[in-house]
């Protein structure tokens, strides 16, 4: 009989430096991971970090309507995005064995474009401890050493300092600024996004030894050609 890791070759990536993991988001998660939401996400007094306040969809487990329902079906469409033009891994992050945020990265036409998006969040409770800086040259640094990008892209919204900071502290550059829409409360309204972008030349790398494992399975699954990297 295979394995879970055989069967779906993501859930055998591990990323790993110092105290912080990264992988695939598991069912076994959810739990952790519906906690750490309830929790709280965004600093109050802080604008909403994200296009839409799904970390502020009212408490309803058991109901169609609220969260965490509201929430499962995204993290359930992600982890079935594994086609080699359009996939997705949504990475739990655990900081010492503890769920404390996720990593996303993704991409469509990969083969073609050899450029990543990212996105990412911790919970209040783990924030300015410098996790989010290695979370995200984690996943910088799978999708420029394992995957063969050339480079990734990210944006964070007007008045999201700490993000902003991650990211020039990764070694991101300005690529544009952009008019995105934004859903709070159910209404929308445009708001500014900065844009940005790193490649191998601006990267900057963990201080501590990155271990990754099953990378060789994954490039496999999303038929990613080692001759490309
Ligand atoms: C954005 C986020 C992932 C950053 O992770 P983090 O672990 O809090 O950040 P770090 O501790 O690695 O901090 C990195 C840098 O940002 C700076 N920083 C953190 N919060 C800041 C703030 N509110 N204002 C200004 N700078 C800030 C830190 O000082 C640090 O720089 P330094 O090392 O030079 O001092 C996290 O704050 C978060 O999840 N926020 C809510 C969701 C969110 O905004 N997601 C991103 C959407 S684009």
């Amino acid at each position: 009989m295979l394995t879970l890791e055989e069967i779906f070759p993501p859930y055998a990536l591990r990323v790993s430096c110092g105290p912080v993991e990264l992988r695939v988001l598991r069912d076994d998660d959810l739990p952790e991971l519906v906690e750490l939401v309830r929790s709280g996400v965004q600093a109050p007094g802080s604008p909403v970090p994200f296009l839409r306040d799904w970390h502020e969809e009212p408490w309803a487990p058991g109901a169609p309507d609220g969260f965490p329902a509201t929430s499962l079906g995204w993290w359930w469409q992600q982890r079935s995005m594994f086609a080699p033009d359009q996939w997705w891994l949504a990475l739990a992050v655990r900081r010492d064995g503890v769920l404390v945020g996720m990593q996303d990265l993704h991409a469509e036409h990969f083969a073609q474009v050899r450029t990543v998006e990212t996105g990412s969040w911790l919970g209040l409770a783990h924030q300015g401890r410098g996790t989010g800086t290695v979370m995200r040259q984690l996943a910088v640094g799978l999708a420029l050493d394992e995957l063969g990008a050339v480079a990734c892209e990210s944006g964070y919204l007007e008045g999201n300092r700490a993000s902003a900071a991650v990211s020039h502290k990764v070694g991101y550059v300005d690529n544009g600024r952009a008019r995105v829409v934004q859903r709070v409360r159910g209404h929308a309204v445009g708001v500014a996004e900065q844009r940005v972008v790193v490649t191998p030349a601006t990267y900057v790398r963990p201080s501590e030894p990155v271990v990754v494992e099953g990378a060789d399975a994954l490039r496999r699954f999303l038929s990613i050609g080692i001759e490309a990297r």
